[in-house]
């Protein structure tokens, strides 16, 4: 054991000591390497029970901070797993430096989750080189159930940098009711006829900030869900995949809101979809003051698209929506590989208002002339609009 080794051990065996007795002082980071709970990096040992005392070690370790750590150029193997907080420690960090790699899916139990923090607050999940394999090539041909790579529950001050995640069974990262969120230098990746494999997915979070992301997955880059409020979102790359997506909302009824969201820099390769909000009929609620500020398109299948008719392709009459309004488009541009560039299909209740659209330059990846097609909504233009949209004023 070297120099180092011997560091990590002394500050292993420091940090259990820690763990569950109050002492005085220690106010430096501690460091707790799974490996030295018994985790085996060779990508076949079962290492699930390992990493959960190596957490409870960790989240229990007083002080300023301590971390939890994966070391580099190894692979292990874990199950779903919950890792609780809160934790004693003002900050935790979780350093993925190796990769983790998820047990296939005839080895879950009914989780809809792989990696879960709940209830942690001061929570950080960085790593160059790190790398989170969901395996979902062992459920994408067997729909029935899986479950989300990485989902953050109830936590509050995160951060999630620096690793890429891959393969997820289903979305790869999902924010749910997490506030003061910060996401950035990620890389995500599926095959692009994956089902479901959203690259980050926010749900009733706000102050959420998400940046300098290369996503390409089977479906949403980014979708933003119910009850998210103040989300940016600033230099994203993505394709394959649906695009960055206000919504689904108001399903079976319900009544949702969404405001302030911001999108900016994004350039969309290939995707089905650009910028896109999305309600289903009969919904309540509300989704306003929306952005989508200098945005690239590069042979993108609906580039602009506002769908309040979400999967439910049969209009039914008076049925309500979630109300869009304060909608802005500014400074758009690049291809659609279909003549329908932006598509603004609203609901006959009036709930697509405030729109803004400036500087615009959508043209086909063929070389030919783009349109614009509306139903029911209002708002207006500025600058030069191309294709002309016709229900603006
Ligand atoms: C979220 O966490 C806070 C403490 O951080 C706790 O008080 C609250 O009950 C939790 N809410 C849910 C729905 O889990
Ligand atoms: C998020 O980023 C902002 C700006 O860089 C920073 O001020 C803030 O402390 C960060 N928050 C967390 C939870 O890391
Ligand atoms: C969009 O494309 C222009 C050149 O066509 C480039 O200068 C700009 O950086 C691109 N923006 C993004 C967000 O990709
Ligand atoms: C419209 O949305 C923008 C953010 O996109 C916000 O700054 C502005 O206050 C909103 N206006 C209204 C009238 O809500």
């Amino acid at each position: 054991m070297g120099i180092v080794g011997i560091r990590t051990a002394i500050l292993v065996v420091a940090g259990l000591a820690w763990c569950g007795s109050v002492l005085a002082g220690g106010w430096e980071e501690r460091v707790f390497n799974v490996e030295h709970f018994g985790a085996r990096g060779d990508g076949l040992t079962d290492s699930t029970e390992a990493f959960v005392h190596a957490w409870t070690a960790a989240c229990g370790a007083r002080g300023a901070s301590a971390s939890l750590l994966v070391p580099a150029a190894k692979s292990f193997l874990v199950g779903p797993t919950k890792f609780r907080g809160p934790c004693a420690a003002t900050r935790i960090t979780v350093q993925v430096m190796g990769t983790i790699t998820a047990l296939p899916a005839s080895a879950w139990d009914r989780q809809n989750y792989w990696l879960m923090f709940h209830q942690v607050d001061g929570l950080t999940v960085t790593g160059s080189g790190g790398v989170l394999d969901g395996r979902g090539e062992t459920w994408w041909s067997n729909r029935c159930r899986n479950g989300d790579s990485l989902v953050l529950m109830n936590c509050t001050n995160l951060e999630l940098s620096h690793f890429s995640s891959k393969n997820s069974p289903q979305m790869h990262i999902a924010v749910i009711q997490s506030s003061k969120v910060n996401v950035t230098q990620l890389t995500i990746t599926a095959p692009g006829d994956s089902p479901n494999t959203d690259g980050v997915h926010i749900d009733r979070s706000e102050d959420v900030h998400i940046t300098g992301l290369t996503i390409g997955t089977g479906d949403d880059c980014i979708s933003i869900g119910p009850g998210s409020r103040f989300v940016n979102i600033d230099g994203i790359i993505c394709g394959p995949g649906h695009g960055v997506s206000v919504g689904s909302l108001g399903r079976h009824g319900a009544m949702e809101s969404v405001e302030h969201i911001d999108v900016r820099n994004v350039h969309f390769i290939n995707t089905m979809n650009g910028a896109r909000i999305k309600t289903w009929q009969g919904g309540r609620g509300y989704a306003k003051s929306i952005s989508f500020t200098n945005i690239n398109f590069t042979n993108v299948e609906n580039p602009v698209i506002i769908d309040q008719f979400y999967v439910d392709r049969g209009v039914v009459p008076n049925a309500g929506a979630v109300a869009l309004s304060n909608i802005t488009y500014t400074n758009l541009k690049g291809t659609s590989s279909r003549k329908t560039a932006v598509d603004f299909d609203c609901s006959d209740s009036g709930s697509c208002r405030d729109i803004s659209v400036s500087s615009v330059l959508i043209t086909a990846s063929d070389g030919r002339g783009t349109e614009a097609r509306c139903r029911n909504a209002q708002g207006k233009t500025s600058g030069y609009v191309y294709p002309r949209i016709p229900c603006l004023s």
